[in-house]
């Protein structure tokens, strides 16, 4: 044999060696879980085939939801909704899914709130009746988009509160032969938006009364300094003190002879104060899901942990390197939205920090030497908003076992605008 076969054969073997070396090791290393196709894997989300698809196979970093945990929150929200008299029109911007917006619609809501008239449009074309878009249409683009949405589905709703947005509103719908169904935004603690309480809101109500382009229909007062106020009783203060003008506003419209409409508002936070306060529907977000930052703000039982509702949903990622004690460098980085206030599920000892676009941190002073690399580990993430507008996709697991997968619609870019 010359030399150079003789070499490719000492090749062969060696690699031969190293390959059943490494299967060895690999066997160890994925227990006795049998190898998933990972080939296969897209044709098989798209056929919905999740048959050996655990939560182990998974590309990271990705969205989790735990759909027992996810199921239980719906139910909570709408059996209070149901016991306490108040309707619901829970918000989208959380979850931007149809998915979940058809189930939380099968458990009793009346619609959907959004943030934005593109999450506002995908979720009328998927199908949603109801839909209040809380942010007025400001631009001609957004303008021209309420009032054609306003055609095509004439159960969507939007909010105003000046009166040159209701002028140009008033120039396209007539323009369109549509009559749009608007809400007035009432100031209810944020600065961001609202119209002062008391005559300037009646007399914007009247205006729009007296469009034949529009029919009003109620209040929109939005709370959201109450929110995240610690602790119940505060927060019920704070929540009472920012809707004090709104039931003013509303008083005064009764007087005027405007009709009674919705007065929708409210949040995860205050779901449970908020129909006492004159509210009539709830456009509680974060519920669904739960994050970080809401199970710290304390419940009306536990005023330390807010555990009516469950973190859901959590962010999974993979220790891709450790050779620094005290830490393990993870695939959940800036661009997959990782925050420090994150929370690392099951292992509070550890703690999350920053470590570039792609690379994130997790530290401990001690209780971490079990981590290895390849490990997986799941994170409650700070702001579901912001972090659900990075992914694609939720995977819907049961346990281990992904049973589903649902879109997270509009995240990114021409759809978000
Ligand atoms: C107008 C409006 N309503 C309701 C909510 C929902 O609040 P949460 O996610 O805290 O339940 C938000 C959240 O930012 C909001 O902007």
């Amino acid at each position: 044999m010359s030399l150079e076969g003789k070499l490719s054969k000492l090749n062969c073997m060696t690699t031969r060696r190293a390959f059943l070396a490494g299967a060895a090791a690999a066997t160890g290393a994925f227990g006795n879980a049998k190898r998933f196709p990972y080939a296969e894997f897209e044709q098989r989300i798209a056929k919905k085939d999740f048959r050996e698809m655990t939560k182990d196979v998974l590309p990271t970093p990705c969205m989790v939801v735990d759909i027992e945990l996810f199921e239980k929150n719906l139910k909570t929200m709408a059996d209070y909704g149901k016991a306490a008299g108040i309707q619901l029109r829970p918000h989208v911007k959380v979850h931007k899914s149809v998915d979940i917006a058809k189930r939380q619609m099968a458990l009793g809501a009346i619609g959907v709130t959004a943030a934005t008239i593109a999450e506002s449009e995908l979720m009328s074309r998927g199908g949603i009746r109801g839909v209040l878009w809380t942010k007025q249409p400001a631009s001609d683009n957004n303008v021209m988009r309420a009032v054609q949405l306003s055609k095509a589905d004439p159960t969507f709703l939007f909010v105003v509160d000046d009166a040159a947005v209701i002028a140009k509103v008033e120039e396209a719908a007539a323009a369109a032969k549509v009559k749009c169904k608007v809400v007035v935004s009432v100031f209810a603690g944020l600065t961001r938006q609202g119209i002062a309480n008391g005559q300037p809101a009646v007399e914007l109500a009247q205006r729009v009364m007296a469009s034949k382009q529009m029919s009003f229909e109620g209040w929109m007062a939005y709370s959201g300094g109450a929110s995240h106020t610690k602790g119940w009783v505060a927060r019920q203060k704070k929540s009472a003190e920012d809707l004090a003008g709104v039931n003013e506003t509303i008083a005064l419209a009764k007087k005027a002879g405007l009709p009674a409409g919705i007065v929708s508002g409210g949040s995860t936070g205050t779901y449970n104060m908020d129909k006492d306060l004159g509210l009539t529907e709830l456009e509680c977000g974060s519920y669904v899901f739960m994050d970080s930052l809401y199970r710290a703000v304390g419940g009306k039982t536990d005023n330390a942990v807010y555990s009516d509702f469950e973190n859901s949903m959590s962010v999974l990622t993979t220790v891709d390197s450790m050779h620094h004690k005290g830490q393990a460098t993870i695939d959940y980085g800036n661009k997959a939205m990782i925050q420090l206030t994150d929370e690392v599920k099951g292992k509070p000892w550890m703690k999350l920090d920053k470590q570039g676009a792609e690379y994130g941190l997790l530290k401990w002073s001690d209780g971490g030497g079990e981590t290895k690399v390849g490990d997986r580990v799941e994170v409650y993430c700070s702001n579901l908003d912001m972090s659900t507008n990075c992914y694609d996709r939720y995977y819907i697991a049961k346990g281990n076992q992904i049973v589903d997968v649902w879109p997270i619609m509009g995240r990114a870019g021409a759809a978000q605008r």
